[in-house]
């Protein structure tokens, strides 16, 4: 058994629309030792959603191979859907017209979890996040943030040992934002692997130990956070905003 526990290889995932034909991942290849936090960043369009989703098996590559500790997301995804789990921006997935409880309890029994373990979790997961307040509200009379966090925490439900997160602070309020990192590094305390979307470079540089980023499906960079630090320094760049800015081609900013 490889210490990698995402093992990625000439991945390439093409949308076939009516008129054209878009190559949102170009032959992409790496690997995701166990414990690591890895940032994902890249402008809009990149492709970052679309690893997510191969990672998270709720979207086939159209060539190359995934592993998630040594399964195909092909043809192994539910071994591989036991031990993962993920979180995307905004409120898809969620059922509207059920409580808050109703819907984290309904999650909880798709991942097997037993019954009076499952209604503790549920309960730590609210106090964890700060909305036990909202146990019992419908989701569809809940704010952005709000749902966001039933997100997370539905998310969470599985104590995943790989956490794909897409974006999970947007629209967070500061609170959440630290609720949520304090998951986070909690969860590295425990080994656990951790691959994060974000637009916030701060929240990329503080969490994670390592970073790819992508641009038009390929890989630009993939360093070690204190690496990647050290040498967008040393070309002038005060921070990995502006590297960031450059690196996505854009230098009239
Ligand atoms: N269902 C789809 N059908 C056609 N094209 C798609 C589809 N989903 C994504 N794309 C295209 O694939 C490319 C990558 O999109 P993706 O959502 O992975 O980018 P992203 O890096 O997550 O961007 P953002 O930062 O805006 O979230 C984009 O050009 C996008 O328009
Ligand atoms: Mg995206």
């Amino acid at each position: 058994m490889c210490s990698s526990v995402i093992q990625v290889s000439n991945l390439k995932r093409i949308y076939e629309c009516k008129k054209s034909v878009i190559t949102a991942l170009d032959n992409i290849s790496f690997e995701i030792s166990k414990g690591e936090c890895v940032g994902l960043i890249g402008p809009n369009g990149a492709g970052k959603t679309t690893l997510i989703k191969i990672l998270s098996t709720f979207l086939l590559p159209s060539s190359g191979k995934v592993l998630i500790n040594d399964k195909n997301v092909v043809n192994e995804y539910k071994e591989i859907r036991n031990n993962i789990n993920y979180v995307y921006g905004g409120d898809r997935g969620l059922y509207w017209r059920l409580s808050v409880y109703d819907n984290l309890f309904f999650f909880g029994t798709l991942y097997k979890i037993k019954k009076n373990d499952l209604i503790k979790k549920i309960d730590k997961l609210l106090y964890d996040l700060n909305i036990e307040d909202l146990k019992f509200r419908l989701i569809e009379t809940l704010s952005k943030g709000q749902k966001q966090r039933i997100q997370i925490a539905r998310g969470l439900l599985n104590s995943p040992q790989i956490l794909l997160l897409d974006e999970p602070t947007i629209g967070l309020d500061p609170v959440g934002t630290k609720k949520l990192h304090d998951i986070i590094i909690k969860m590295k305390e425990q080994g656990r692997t951790i691959l994060i979307t974000s637009h916030y470079m701060n929240e990329i540089e503080n969490l994670c130990n390592k970073i790819i980023f992508i641009n038009n499906g390929k890989i630009i960079e993939n360093l070690p956070t204190k690496t990647l630090r050290e040498k967008y320094l040393s070309n002038g760049f005060n921070t990995l905003e502006e590297y960031f800015v450059y690196l996505s081609g854009d230098n009239n900013v």
